[in-house]
């Protein structure tokens, strides 16, 4: 009886992925590895394509091994080597994809995104390196590219009386260069490095910017942003404190996101991604009456003063994405938080 159910299920399974695999293509994510990339790669093997992840090392079981748990991998994913600061490196990844997501990118936080050079280097120069392999690749329909909302926010807004930031607005270079903001720096050149990189090679180019992604992990290494909301659940105020007016959306939403607005043929230009925007002492707020028994500081200061500007993501809805809300995200980032052994179920 068992094997039979088995076989059964075996037999279901390869239906299933004959199934899928005839309505779906062959998509490149660059990145592979990362909090977002692989949920992405998660929802998109769920969808039905088949995936070309790019990572700096396939061989480390440790960066990759929540990639082969994924339904589907086995059948339909492929891990394949790239650098972005190796010219050429991502041509054999993309060579046989109709759809890029470029999502690799030095990120806030790491040691070195306290050296200029560092940060915008790679984020400028390796986006430019994968859009030099898109341009070869005989097939490819879109790419679609992970900016941020960094780009967007870093405005001084007693300089501007409209404080709705939608997609034409664009985070300011000098007050970046003052507050020595080289993560949201990196972003908007390296967002407009593609743009007019695509502009001027025929590439059909759609950008996300999601806000601060919060949601669960993958991987068991936690990358910067889950570290500090660890961090924030633990008491550490500090990387809070300096972020201020934020924000936020689930990394479900995100991933949806970039399939939707690579399904989407209309889909044109930027897509701003975040469910809420709340200051850093809203922000703790809810959460000590979210999570009671965490030692979340009641109160942060904030270096900017008091800010109000809120995102406008009406484009992004208008393609029919509705963003879970705040309790959910936060809910889903604490349990698997705790299922990964980084956070104690009672700790009070
Ligand atoms: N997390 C957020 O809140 C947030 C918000 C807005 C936008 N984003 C954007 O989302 C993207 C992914 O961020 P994440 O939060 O998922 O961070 P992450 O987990 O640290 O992922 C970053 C990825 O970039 C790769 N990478 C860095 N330098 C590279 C290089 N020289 N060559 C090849 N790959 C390189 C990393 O590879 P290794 O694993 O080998 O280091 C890693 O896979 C980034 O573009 C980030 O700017 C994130």
């Amino acid at each position: 009886m068992r094997s039979w159910i088995c076989i059964k299920s075996q037999l279901h399974h390869f239906q299933f992925e004959r199934m899928v695999s005839s309505t779906k293509g062959k998509v490149c994510v660059t990145g592979a590895s990362g909090f977002l990339a692989s949920w992405l790669i998660k929802r998109l093997l769920e969808c039905g394509y088949h995936v070309i992840g790019t990572v700096r090392d396939p061989g480390n079981r440790k960066k990759v091994g929540h990639l082969w748990k994924l339904p589907g991998a086995n059948e339909r994913l492929q891990l394949v080597r790239a650098d972005l600061l190796e010219e050429g490196s991502f041509d054999d990844a993309v060579m046989a994809c109709e759809g890029v997501f470029h999502i690799a990118s030095p990120v806030l936080g790491k040691s070195d995104s306290n050296c200029k050079e560092a940060t915008l280097g790679p984020a400028i120069n390796g986006t430019l390196n994968v859009l030099r392999s898109c341009k070869k690749s005989p097939f490819l329909k879109r790419v679609v590219l992970t900016s941020s909302s960094s780009a967007v926010r870093i405005r001084d807004e007693t300089q501007q009386p409209e404080l709705l930031w939608d997609e034409t607005t664009w985070s300011s270079v000098p007050l970046c260069e003052k507050l020595q903001l080289w993560y949201a720096l990196a972003k908007v050149f390296a967002e407009k490095a593609a743009l007019d990189f695509a502009k001027e090679n025929n590439i059909d180019l759609v950008t996300v910017l999601p806000s601060f992604v919060i949601g669960p992990s993958l991987s068991h290494e936690l990358c910067t942003t889950a570290s500090d909301i660890l961090g924030l659940l633990q008491g550490d105020t500090d990387r809070f404190t300096s972020y201020g007016r934020m924000g936020y959306v689930h990394i479900d939403d995100v991933a949806r996101s970039h399939i939707l607005v690579y399904e989407t043929p209309e889909a044109r230009g930027r897509y701003l991604c975040s469910s809420v925007v709340l200051d850093n002492n809203e922000l703790v707020g809810l959460l000590t009456k979210q999570f009671p028994v965490f030692p979340i500081p009641r109160r942060l200061s904030n270096p900017y003063g008091k800010q109000a500007y809120q995102l406008n993501t009406s484009k992004l809805q208008g393609l029919g994405l509705k963003f879970k809300g705040v309790q959910e995200m936060f809910n889903d980032c604490v349990e698997s938080l705790k299922a990964q052994g980084h956070l104690l179920e009672c700790p009070l």
